[in-house]
C-alpha cells in the first residue's frame, strides 16, 4: 500500500492526490482521502483504481483543508470495497488513520473494542487503529503520544499515518516494517511511502526507523522511539531525477522500462569493472577475508528476483565451487534452514522492502550467516539491515512487471559470482577474466535485441486468443522459461507454464496438443553441443504432437530451422549470460500479447509492485 501525510499551506487534498499518484504502483485496489478542514474531518474514498476517487473528488471536492493523510490499497484483510477502504475513522469522526501492513492481534483488539460500545464498520484490521486512537487520544489530547501509546499494543507489521479533528495542524505517522519518508518544505511537511510521493515539492528527507513515531506540522517534526523518548534523525537529500519516473513518451512504464535495459545494464556495471578487466567491487563491505571463508551460498528472494537469483546459482557454483541454493524467500525460514557464520545469504529484492524477503534475511542474521543485499532502492529496509549492498542502477522502475529491475540484477549476480571467484582464485581465473569483459559488452546485445522485435510483437497479437503458452528451457534457459511464463501470467491473465525441458517427457508433454503455442529458449550450440542437440530433439518431440513451435535461438544456429514455427534471432552469447538477451524478447512478448488483450500493462490486476505483508 501507498501512504501520503501532509501539512501545510497548499490544498491537502491536491498535494494528497497528486502524491498518492505516484505511489499507485504500491497497490490499487481503492484509494482514499482525508483532511482537516472547518474544524472537523472530511474524508472520501472509493473501491478501484486512483481515478475513481479522483472523479469523486471532482463531482464533490473536500472543504479547503491545510492537513491530509491518503492511501492507496493493495487488499489484505476484507475485499477491495469502498467500505474497506483507506481511511477508516472512529465513529465519531475524530480520527482518520492510513495503514499498510498487517495487524496481526487485530481480532483480539476487535472483540475487546466492541465489548467497550465501539461499533465496527468494516473487515479491516485497520478499523481498530481508529478506534483505539480516539480512546489514547481522549485521554492524552495529543497526537503523538495517543500513536506511540496504540503503537505499542500493537503485533505484527504496520505502517501508520492519522489525523485528529481537535488538531488542525498535525499529522502523526507510525513506522515498524513498511518505510515511511518525511519530507521537509519550505512551511509545510509531507510524510509517504516513498520519496516518490513529494519530490517535485522538496528534497529533504528523513527515513523513519523502525518503531518510530513522528509529529508533523508545518515548521518541523519531531521523532521519537515507540517508548516516547527522542530519537536521532538523519536529513538527507533526494538526488533522483523526478522525470525518470514518468513515461516520456512511451504508451506504458513498461514499454518505457524494456527500452531502458540496455542503459540499466551498462549503469549496473559503471565503475565497477576496470580497463584491464578486473572487478571492483569495493562497496560490498563484506571482506575479502570473509569471501575466501565463505563456504556456501543461499539467495533468497521472490517474484522475478528469484529468478534472477536461480540463474545466479548456475554461475556462482560454476565459477567459485562453492555450493549453492536459491530458494524463495516465503519458504526459507520456515524449514529450519542450515545456516553459520561461513554461509552468504544473497537477499536479491528490487524494492528492498518485500516482506518475504526481509524476513528472510533478519532470520539469516539471527543465524550468524552475513547477508549481501543486491537492491535498487537506495536505503530502503533490506539493505539497510544487510552486511553489504550490491546496488543495482536501473533508475525507478514503475510498471509492475520487473523488467529493468530484472536484467540489472543478473548483472549483479554475475559480479558477485565473477568476484567471488576473483577473490577466491579457482581454476577459472582465464575464463572469469574473459567473462568479465564479455559482460561489458552485454548491453550492445540487449539493444541489438530490441531493434528486431517487430516479428515477435506480431507474434504475440496472433496469439493473443489463445488460453495457454507454454515454455521450455533448460540450464540457464530454464529460469529464462520461468520468467518468460511469469511475464505472461502477470500481464496477459493466460495460463503460461515454464518447464525444464528435460521434465518434458516426465509429464508436462502430456498438455501438448494441436496448436499449444511452446516457447522454446535454445542454448547456444558453440561448444555445448550435449545440451543443445537434447534441446533440438525436445522441439523434434514437441511438433510431432502438434505444437507450434516458438523458438528463441542464437543467430547462426542453424540445426533449429527446420522444426521453428516462428523463430526469434538473439545474438551469439556465452552461456551463462545467454539469459541477459533471452529474456527480453519475452517481455516484449508478455507486453504486446497483454495489450492485444487489452489489459493494462503497468498495473495488472491483483498485483502490487511492493508486497510489504508475508
Ligand atoms: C511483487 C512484484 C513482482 C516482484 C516481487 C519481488 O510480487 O509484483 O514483480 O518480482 O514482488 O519484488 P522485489 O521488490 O523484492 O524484487
Amino acid at each position: 500500500c501507498g501512504i501520503v501525510g501532509y501539512v501545510g499551506g497548499q490544498s491537502a487534498q491536491d498535494v494528497v492526490v497528486a502524491g498518492l499518484k505516484r505511489l499507485e504502483y504500491r497497490g490499487y485496489d481503492s484509494a482514499g482521502i482525508a483532511v482537516l478542514a472547518d474544524g472537523g474531518l472530511a474524508a472520501a474514498k472509493k473501491a478501484g483504481k486512483l481515478v475513481n476517487l479522483e472523479k469523486a473528488l471532482g463531482e464533490h471536492p473536500l472543504p479547503a483543508g491545510t492537513a491530509g493523510i491518503g492511501h492507496t490499497r493493495w487488499a489484505t484483510h476484507g475485499g477491495p470495497t469502498d467500505a474497506n477502504a483507506h481511511p477508516h475513522l472512529d465513529n465519531a469522526g475524530h480520527v482518520a488513520v492510513v495503514h499498510n501492513g498487517i495487524i496481526e492481534n487485530f481480532a483480539a483488539l476487535r472483540t475487546e473494542l466492541g465489548e467497550r460500545g465501539h461499533d465496527l464498520l468494516s473487515e479491516t484490521d485497520t478499523e481498530t487503529v481508529a478506534h483505539l486512537l480516539a480512546e489514547a487520544y481522549s485521554q492524552s489530547g495529543e497526537p503523538a503520544e495517543a500513536m506511540r501509546q496504540v503503537c505499542r499494543r500493537l503485533e505484527g507489521a504496520f505502517t501508520l499515518v492519522a489525523v485528529f479533528a481537535d488538531a488542525p495542524d498535525v499529522v502523526v505517522g507510525a513506522r515498524r516494517n513498511s518505510p515511511l519518508v518525511v519530507g521537509l518544505g519550505d512551511d509545510e511537511s509531507f510524510l509517504a511511502s516513498d520519496v516518490a510521493a513529494f519530490i517535485e515539492h522538496t528534497r529533504s528527507a528523513i527515513e523513519l526507523g523502525q518503531d518510530q513515531v513522528v509529529e508533523l506540522r508545518r515548521d518541523g517534526v519531531l521523532v521519537t522511539g515507540f517508548d516516547g523518548r527522542p530519537a536521532e534523525v538523519r536529513e538527507y537529500h533526494v538526488d533522483w531525477d523526478a522525470s525518470a519516473a514518468e513515461k516520456g513518451g512511451y504508451a506504458s512504464f513498461m514499454l518505457k522500462e524494456i527500452a531502458e535495459q540496455p542503459k540499466a545494464v551498462t549503469d549496473t556495471l559503471l565503475g565497477r569493472i576496470d580497463p584491464e578487466g578486473t572487478l571492483h567491487l569495493d562497496e560490498v563491505r563484506i571482506t575479502r577475508g570473509e569471501l575466501r571463508e565463505v563456504d556456501k551460498v543461499v539467495i533468497v528472494a521472490c517474484g522475478t528476483a528469484y529468478h534472477a537469483g536461480m540463474i545466479a546459482k548456475y554461475a556462482i557454483e560454476h565459477w567459485t565451487r562453492i555450493p549453492c541454493e536459491t530458494e524463495l524467500a516465503s519458504e526459507f525460514r520456515y524449514r529450519d534452514p542450515i545456516l553459520d557464520p561461513h554461509t552468504l545469504v544473497v537477499a536479491i529484492s528490487q524494492s528492498g522492502e518485500t516482506m518475504d524477503t526481509l524476513m528472510a534475511l533478519r532470520h539469516a542474521r539471527e543465524q550468524g550467516a552475513k547477508v549481501l543485499a543486491i537492491c535498487n532502492t537506495n536505503g530502503s529496509t533490506i539493505p539497510r539491515e544487510s552486511d553489504a549492498v550490491l546496488y543495482t542502477h536501473a533508475g525507478p522502475e514503475v510498471a509492475v512487471a520487473s523488467t529493468k529491475a530484472f536484467l540489472t540484477q543478473l548483472v549483479a549476480c554475475y559480479l558477485v559470482a565473477l568476484y567471488l571467484g576473483q577473490v577466491r582464485g579457482t581454476k577459472w581465473g582465464d575464463e572469469i577474466r574473459t567473462v568479465i569483459r564479455q559482460l561489458s559488452e552485454i548491453s550492445g546485445s540487449v539493444e541489438r535485441v530490441l531493434e528486431t522485435m517487430e516479428p515477435v510483437r506480431e507474434l504475440a497479437r496472433s496469439l493473443a486468443s489463445h488460453d495457454t503458452v507454454l515454455f521450455l528451457g533448460r540450464h540457464v534457459g530454464f529460469p529464462v522459461a520461468l520468467e518468460g511464463a511469469l511475464k505472461l501470467k502477470e500481464l496477459a491473465y493466460m495460463h503460461a507454464e515454464g518447464f525444464a525441458a528435460g521434465e518434458l517427457k516426465h509429464g508436462p508433454i502430456a498438455l501438448i496438443e494441436d496448436g499449444v503455442p511452446v516457447v522454446v529458449v535454445v542454448p547456444s550450440p558453440a561448444g555445448r553441443s550435449v545440451l543443445h542437440g537434447k534441446i533440438v530433439s525436445n522441439i523434434q518431440e514437441i511438433r510431432a504432437r502438434g505444437a507450434r513451435t516458438v523458438v528463441i535461438a542464437e543467430e547462426g544456429d542453424e540445426e533449429v530451422v527446420p522444426y521453428a514455427d516462428h523463430l526469434i534471432r538473439i545474438p551469439a552469447t556465452p552461456t551463462l549470460l545467454q539469459p541477459l538477451v533471452a529474456t527480453v524478447p519475452l517481455q516484449v512478448f508478455a507486453c504486446e500479447l497483454a495489450t492485444a488483450r487489452g489489459n493494462e500493462v503497468d498495473q495488472p490486476r491483483n498485483l502490487a509492485k511492493s508486497v510489504t505483508v508475508e
